[in-house]
Formats: structure tokens, C-alpha cells, sequence
């Protein structure tokens, strides 16, 4: 049976707008200027219930759905669609007073109480079946309801916790992976500092302790995790599906979150839903952006997603909350919606009046409807009407950059050479230079079909199965272009080293190979060379690699390395790759990236774009956003109509800052 999905969401609506909507913190009255105001601004979907479970169940087992009624009957007849969240990220005070095992417990072995949101154990029965009755509630309640559209599980989840209860369930799961005590034990390397299991009650999750703790319990700690939230996430979905068959059931991701695995998670959703609040205060931001927009988008496989929640302005929860200037609410949005989003939803549609977020930016602030904020929401939900053409489509890559969670988790653990090789760091560097030349990436996990690529890069493996370098190595034979990083390819998944010179499981496919890895001093650029004798910079990191075949394209200048090889290409059956044996700086990944594009005959989406001025295509239209400071021109190729305003636009195309055109050819109307 095919699921309903995001195109279930979008017919008949078009592009998604609106925000998360909290009706019980204000009198009903306020409601209906709600929906006024909602339909004034184009509003056609919002978050409803998130966080009602005490308004929902105010004692153990009572329910009190009145208000909830009359809230989606509101809204239902105003034609807005409701995307109803089931109650479960934070439950109410009674629970933790009643059952404290179902409140969490970190490493130190410390309960988090009540008082804020998240107070609960993934694996603690008794959360798990008080949560599960108030979904079932909820779904029986409002199967077959007309405004119910979409269902939102939970409220990003994330929560670790080391109780009894965790231990427990930690230990069934890895009974389940390992079998028998003795395969835990030589998965974990429990022959070093004495760590041997000799009962799995011994077995506990990663609690703090007095030195560093085992790597592979670490990792598996981590996978555990994931898997366990996960296991919940089902739980409640099913109990949905099962009443709302035709209705998707999603939850929302939080871009590149570290403790969830979003590859093994995505598959389990109707539709890719992500919140994502970039600062205002970062000069990258929106290339971070491009690159979690992208995610989000390769998550779905290439389906439409959902932006669940952004800021119009400020949020409260940084040290300092910068505010969006004018027009950035605007440009934020429509880069979502150029990289994939077929809804453009906030945190939250009317400010707080208290509470922990009530210097949170909304839709509606607490100035009212006469402001200049709200007057920009208008706007955007206006103007989304006449982008509806875009809903649906597609944006068509040739370049997949490869991101795994398990590999992240494990490169990131104490002990290791440096800890300043970050995964997230990483991916930016090279995702950075792609995107700055408008050439469309997917991101993809390293067990994905390559085939269709004509550039993979993989900033960095530093776990990476045989299978998985397996498929590496015959995507390139077979005619792709590969980029590695630096410090790949050094562990198997169980963490431990893969011996011989690195990166082992590579080494053939790149035609070179290693035997150290040198951390550079702190703040001291590393010198290296061009073959054509042009000098560049990189830091952090370095390695002592050799030529086995392949042909030195940069090298060490300085100290021992000087004559080494920092950046080597090789030709491997009817392929090439290329290994990055430093951490080149920008300018010089960005020359890297023009070489490596070149072998793969990949270009961006137009030949000549001004810096700041970020490209992409999806489907028919050309989107232009200028990030920059100053006007841009941009020489666009065909004549065409620019969607947002109606124009013809021919030659070039000027953008003031912030600005954004959505070009679709005259020629494809
Ligand atoms: C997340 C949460 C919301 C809210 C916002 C604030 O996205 O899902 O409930 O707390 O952050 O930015």
C-alpha cells in the first residue's frame, strides 16, 4: 500500500505555511482572533497539542478533550489543517511525583526532574504505557476528524538516560546484537584494563566513571540510544496508523543532531519534518543551512520535506539572540523551500506570555497584529501562493556527499589523536566550496546507491564497514570521481583499529597509504604546495602518507613531511579518487573542489555567480537568494518569469541583500 506522504498534504493546499499553536495558554476568546488572524496571513496548517498531556489528562487516567474539540472544530472551519502532536515530551508533574523511575537519570546518576520538558525514560515501562494510553486516546478521539491532516509524534526527541530501566533495555539490545557474553566481550575489547563481563547483569550503560571509558560500550551506547527513542517513536506511530491509515505520521528531526540516527529513523515517517533555527550571529550560517536543508531533503530520499519550525526572529534560548534584520524571516524560508521544503512552518504562532520561551520569537508578537514582524509573516504566507508550482518537484543532484552516525559517534570519543577533527566540521568544509559554485549535493549514508553520481565526497569515514568501502571502491572503478578525507577509514564498526597502513580498507582504491597522523600545533598554518609550486594553507592535521600509484597533486612543505604528499589523485579502473591527507584551508578546498568537479564534468547551477549568491534549481525554477551585503548582479541564462513577483526577467538579474528571485524559463511555461 503506498503511505500517504507530503503530497497527501500539499494537494489541494499547495505549500505549506503556518507554525506550532499552543490555544491553552490563553482564554478561548483569544482563539478566534486567532483564526482570524491565521487566514489573514495565509496560515493553512499548524501544530496543535504538543505540549497539552496535563491539559489532557490533569489527574492519573482522567481526560479532558473539551477544549481540544472546540480548538480543532475552530480551526477546521476555517479551512486550516491541523497537524496534531501527540502529548508525550513532556509529561505531566503527576507522573514523575508518582513513578520517578520514569523520570531520567544521567551519567553521573543524577534524576532530571519535572519542571521544564523531556522527563522521561525512552525504556521505562510504566512512561512508555501511560504515554501509549493517551495516544490511543488522542487517535480515537480524532480519527476521521476534518481538520486532522498530519500526526506529530513526540517533540524532538533526544533524551539519554542511565537508569535501572536503560541499563536493562541496553542489555537486551545488545544480547540481541552480540548473542552471548563472549561476543560482547570481544566486540567491547574487554581484555584491556581488565573490563571482562563475566555476568550480564555486570553489563550497565556508559555511567560516568574514573578514567576513559570503553570506546566500544561508548559507540554502542550511542546506537542503543538511538534505536531505543526510536523503538518509542514506533510504538506511538503504529497506534496511529492503525486508526488514520490514510493520514502521515512524522516527527521532528533537529538537523544534524548528534545522538539520533536520522538514516535508520527516516524510513519510519510518512514525510521528513525538521526544526531548524540558524544564528543570526554566524557568518556560515547559510551554508549550514543549504547543507541541513539537503539533508533533510536526502533523508526523504529525495522526496519533499518539511521545515516543522524556524524562528521569525530571535529565539531565547542562546546566551545572546541576535534578530533577523528585516527580510532575512523571508530569504531563510525561501532557501528551504529551493532545497526541498514543501512547508515553511515556525515556533509558534503567538508569543507566550509566560513560560520558559516567552522571549521566544512567533508569528504574533506580543506587540500584536500592527507590527512590523507580523506584517513580514503576511508577506511570506501571501507570496508562498504564488510559488505553489514548485510544491512537489524535485531538485536533481550529481554530487553526494556520504554522513554516518555511527561513524560520527565513534570519531568524536576522548582518546583519540585529536579532537579536533569533527565530524559536522568536516562536512561543512567541503559541502562549503560546492555550494558557493550553486552545485547541487545530496547527502546520503554510506550504504547508499552511488550509481547515479558523478562526485562522491566523503569528508570523513572514520568508521566505515567493509561493505560500505567495498562499495567506495567499485563506484569508482565503475567511472565516479571519490574524495576522501583525512582520517578515514581508520575503524571497523566495532571501533577497533583496522591495521596495516590507512586508510586499510581504502588504500587500493586511492592508490596511496599511511602510517601516521600527525595533530598540527594549535593556530600555526601548515604550509603546503601545489604541484605547480603555488603555495596554500591548512591546519589542524596532517599525515605521513605515500604514493602507491597515485599522483601527488599538493605537499608538505615544512618539518619532517616537507616533499610528503598532502593531496594525491589516482586513477583507479575508470574512476579517480582523491585523498586529502590535511585539513586544507578554504581557498584551497575550494581550488580542490574546482579540480575534482572538473574530473567528475559536474557544473553549478549557473556558470557565473557572485560571491554570497547562493543557486539551486528545483524542478523548473532557478531560485537566486543573495546572502551577501551588497546588491548582486547575476547573468541568468534564458529569459524568464520570476514567480515571486511576476516579472520577465532577461540578461542578468540584480538582487539587493536578502533578496531572492524564483526564475522558472520562459520556455517551460
Ligand atoms: C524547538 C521545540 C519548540 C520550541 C523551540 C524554540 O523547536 O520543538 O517546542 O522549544 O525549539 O526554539
Amino acid at each position: 500500500m503506498t503511505r500517504p506522504g507530503m503530497h497527501t498534504l500539499t494537494h489541494g493546499r499547495g505549500l505549506l505555511f503556518g507554525g506550532d499553536y499552543n490555544p491553552e495558554q490563553w482564554p478561548e476568546h483569544v482563539w478566534t482572533e486567532d483564526v482570524e488572524l491565521m487566514k489573514a496571513a495565509g496560515v493553512n496548517l499548524v501544530t496543535v497539542g504538543v505540549f497539552s498531556w496535563a491539559r489532557i489528562e490533569p489527574e492519573p487516567g482522567a481526560r479532558d478533550f473539551g477544549w481540544l474539540d472546540r480548538v480543532l472544530d475552530l480551526l477546521g472551519d476555517a479551512g486550516i489543517a491541523v497537524d496534531l502532536a501527540t502529548p508525550t515530551a513532556s509529561p505531566p508533574p503527576w507522573l514523575g511525583h508518582r513513578w520517578s523511575q520514569t523520570l531520567p537519570v544521567d551519567e553521573s546518576g543524577h534524576r532530571l526532574w519535572y519542571g521544564a520538558r523531556n522527563q522521561f525514560c525512552p525504556s521505562s515501562p510504566v512512561y512508555r504505557e501511560r504515554a501509549l494510553a493517551i495516544v490511543t486516546d488522542l487517535a480515537d478521539r480524532y480519527a476521521g476528524h476534518p481538520a486532522l491532516a498530519l500526526w506529530h509524534v513526540g517533540n524532538e526527541y533526544g533524551q539519554i538516560c542511565h537508569c535501572d530501566d536503560s541499563a536493562a533495555a541496553f542489555r537486551a539490545w545488545l544480547r540481541e546484537r552480540y548473542g552471548d557474553l563472549d561476543a560482547l566481550n570481544d566486540a567491547w575489547g574487554t581484555t584491556f584494563w581488565s573490563q571482562r563481563y563475566s555476568d550480564w547483569e555486570e553489563v550497565i550503560t556508559p555511567r560516568r566513571a574514573p578514567y576513559m571509558i570503553n570506546p566500544t560500550q561508548r559507540l554502542d551506547f550511542w546506537r542503543f540510544g538511538s534505536d531505543a527513542l526510536l523503538a518509542h517513536y514506533r510504538a506511538e506511530r503504529d497506534i496511529l496508523r492503525a486508526r488514520t491509515p490514510d493520514t502521515p505520521v512524522t516527527t521532528n528531526f533537529m538537523g544534524l543532531f548528534k545522538p539520533v540516527d536520522y538514516w535508520s529513523w527516516a524510513p519510519e515517517e510518512d514525510l521528513v519534518a525538521n526544526d531548524y533555527y540558524p544564528d543570526p550571529a554566524d557568518p556560515l550560517a547559510p551554508a549550514r543551512s543549504a547543507l541541513t536543508h539537503d539533508l533533510m531533503r536526502g533523508l526523504g530520499g529525495g522526496r519533499p520535506w518539511m521545515l516543522m519550525e524556524q524562528a521569525t526572529t530571535a529565539v531565547n534560548w542562546r546566551p545572546h539572540n541576535l534578530p533577523k534584520p528585516v527580510g532575512q524571516l523571508r530569504l531563510e524560508s525561501l532557501q528551504a523551500l529551493a532545497r526541498g521544503a514543501d512547508g515553511l512552518c515556525y515556533f509558534q504562532w503567538r508569543a507566550s506570555r509566560f513560560g520558559a520561551e516567552r522571549f521566544h520569537a512567533a508569528m504574533l508578537p506580543h506587540a500584536g497584529p500592527d507590527t512590523r514582524l507580523h506584517a513580514e509573516v503576511r508577506a511570506h504566507g501571501a507570496e508562498l501562493r504564488r510559488l505553489a508550482p514548485v510544491a512537489g518537484t524535485r531538485v536533481a543532484a550529481k554530487v553526494a556527499m556520504v554522513h554516518d552516525w555511527a561513524s560520527w559517534w565513534a570519531l568524536e570519543e576522548r582518546g583519540q589523536p585529536s579532537d579536533r577533527l569533527d565530524s559536522t566540521g568536516q562536512l561543512l568544509s567541503y559541502y562549503r566550496p560546492l555550494w558557493e559554485r550553486g552545485v547541487a549535493v545530496d547527502l546520503v549514508p554510506p550504504s547508499a546507491d552511488l550509481s547515479g553520481y558523478a562526485l562522491v565526497v566523503v569528508p570523513n569515514l572514520y568508521l566505515i564497514s567493509d561493505a560500505d568501502a567495498a562499495s567506495l571502491t567499485a563506484y569508482t572503478r565503475a567511472g565516479g570521481v571519490l574524495v576522501v578525507g583525512p582520517f578515514s577509514g581508520v575503524v571497523d564498526p566495532l571501533a577497533h583499529v583496522r591495521t596495516g597502513r590507512f586508510p586499510a580498507p581504502l588504500r587500493e582504491v586511492l592508490g596511496a597509504s599511511g602510517e601516521e597522523w600527525l595533530p598540527a600545533p594549535e593556530g600555526r598554518p601548515v604550509s603546503c604546495r601545489w604541484a605547480d609550486g603555488t603555495g596554500f594553507a591548512a591546519h589542524t592535521w596532517t599525515e605521513l602518507v605515500r604514493s602507491d600509484g597515485a599522483e601527488p597533486v599538493a605537499a608538505f612543505t615544512e618539518g619532517d613531511l616537507a616533499g610528503h604528499p598532502a593531496v594525491l589523485r589516482h586513477r583507479s579502473g575508470d574512476g579517480v579518487a582523491w585523498y586529502v591527507a590535511t585539513m586544507p584551508e578554504h581557498d584551497a578546498l575550494a581550488e580542490l573542489t574546482t579540480r575534482m568537479l572538473a574530473d567528475a564534468g559536474v557544473t553549478g547551477a549557473l556558470p557565473e555567480l557572485p560571491p554570497g549568491v547562493e543557486a539551486v534549481r528545483r524542478g523548473p525554477v532557478l531560485f537566486l537568494l543573495n546572502h551577501g551585503d551588497g546588491d548582486a548582479h547575476v547573468p541568468i541564462p534564458a529569459p524568464a518569469e520570476d514567480l515571486l513577483t511576476g516579472s520577465t526577467a532577461e540578461g542578468r538579474i540584480t538582487l539587493a541583500p536578502r533578496a531572492v528571485a524564483a526564475l522558472r524559463p520562459l520556455d517551460t511555461l
